[in-house]
């Protein structure tokens, strides 16, 4: 079987951390004989610069195509007036709406060498190794009717948040057969005490757990509470499941505590294609970091995390990603620290490249 991979580099940042990513991909070529037939194509600012779109329907169609999508970061102050569907977002949006990416697994795994760079202390946030499941295609991200009107004298602006039962039932399964091959257990987070579509989301994510998944611990928090428990305790978790809006939110703090948000990977999958491989795309956690773009010091590990994720998830490569991921490890064991890692005492202050060059290193002694 083959294996095609589509890349959308972005903007600001994506195009630099993609470019690490294309090493590594280089290297598993002529290292490991493990092929992939990429192609490379514009999205967000950057497809607006060109096409006058966010993402082409060309592209759009490429997507549905591939087994993966590699995504780097869209947006960026340039566009920040353009108006909102043509907004660089907008492009990411309907890549994950079309594909019906319904399940994000966001990872948030603090690497020993790096406990020390969290925010939180260190016994708080070492080993942590927790994964976030959050609903990608539906609620307040999509749901109707929406946006902004005049009554009388007074603007009005609407979103709607929005759940079916199967929406919800079939990213509760993901969450729940991910916490069967981890520590099984399962956190659903809402707010069932003021939302109704809380209420559903809770029944319903029960009802999944009692009738097929008897073996895994399922409790449920409140969303707001939840937050403050991923800061106060955040290993009391295993997988935690939230609809898209939270898992927005609570995925950037998960972030924090493994030291910076350069170093969070994702997934976002969807229905098994015809070949049995999920429509899939992958991307990191951060954005286009307009601040430090151009510099050569982002840090490519989210992006690289994010590739290893798709040689597991898409290609059926553990081994593989393994490898990638103990590379990453090793090269952080040994001190070497982009800017957004310093900031405790010691190590080695990188750039992009040499920390990518060092990853590769790892790999070439594994
Ligand atoms: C994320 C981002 C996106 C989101 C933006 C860029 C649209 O914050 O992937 O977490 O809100 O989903
Ligand atoms: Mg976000």
């Amino acid at each position: 079987m083959s294996n095609s991979l589509l890349i959308l580099p972005g903007d600001g940042i994506g195009p630099e951390v993609m470019t690490e990513v294309k090493r590594v991909i280089d290297w598993l070529g002529a290292n490991k004989g493990v092929h992939f037939d990429v192609s490379e194509d514009l999205v967000g600012g950057a497809a607006y610069d060109a096409h006058g779109t966010p993402l082409h329907d060309d592209t759009m169609a490429k997507a549905q195509e591939v087994d993966a999508v590699l995504l780097g970061a869209v947006g960026g102050p340039k566009y920040d007036n353009l108006d909102f569907s043509v907004k660089p977002e907008r492009g990411l949006l309907r890549l994950r709406k079309e594909m019906d990416l319904f399940a994000n697994l966001r990872p948030a795994q603090c690497f020993d060498a790096l406990a020390e760079a969290s925010s939180l202390k260190h016994d708080v946030v070492a080993g942590l190794d927790i994964m976030i499941v959050r609903e990608l295609t539906s609620g307040v991200y999509f749901g109707e009717p929406r946006g902004i009107h005049t009554e009388g004298n007074e603007r009005v602006g609407i979103n709607t948040q929005r759940y079916t039962t199967s929406e919800i039932q079939r990213v509760a399964r993901s969450a729940f057969e991910l916490a069967k091959k981890r520590g099984g257990k399962v956190c659903s987070m809402e707010k069932a005490n003021v939302m109704e579509s809380g209420i559903l989301w809770r029944e319903e994510t029960q009802k999944i757990g009692d009738d097929e998944y008897p073996e895994v611990e399922l409790t449920h928090m409140y969303a707001d509470n939840g937050a403050m428990q991923l800061v106060r305790q955040p290993k009391q978790f295993d997988v935690i499941v939230t609809d898209n809006l939270f898992g927005d939110i609570l995925s950037d703090i998960a972030a924090m505590l493994t030291g910076s948000l350069g170093m969070l990977p994702s997934a976002s999958l969807g229905l098994p294609m015809a070949n049995g491989r999920p429509k899939a795309m992958y991307e990191p956690v951060h954005g286009s970091a307009p601040d430090i773009t151009g510099q050569g010091i982002a840090n490519p590990i989210a992006c690289i995390l994010s590739f290893a994720m798709a040689l597991r998830y898409s290609f059926d490569m553990g081994e593989t990603a393994d490898l990638v991921e103990n590379a990453v490890n090793a090269a952080l064991a040994d001190g070497l620290r982009t800017p957004d890692l310093m900031t405790v005492e010691g190590g080695t202050k990188v750039g992009t490249t040499q920390m990518t060059d060092a990853i590769l290193a790892k790999m070439s002694e594994a």
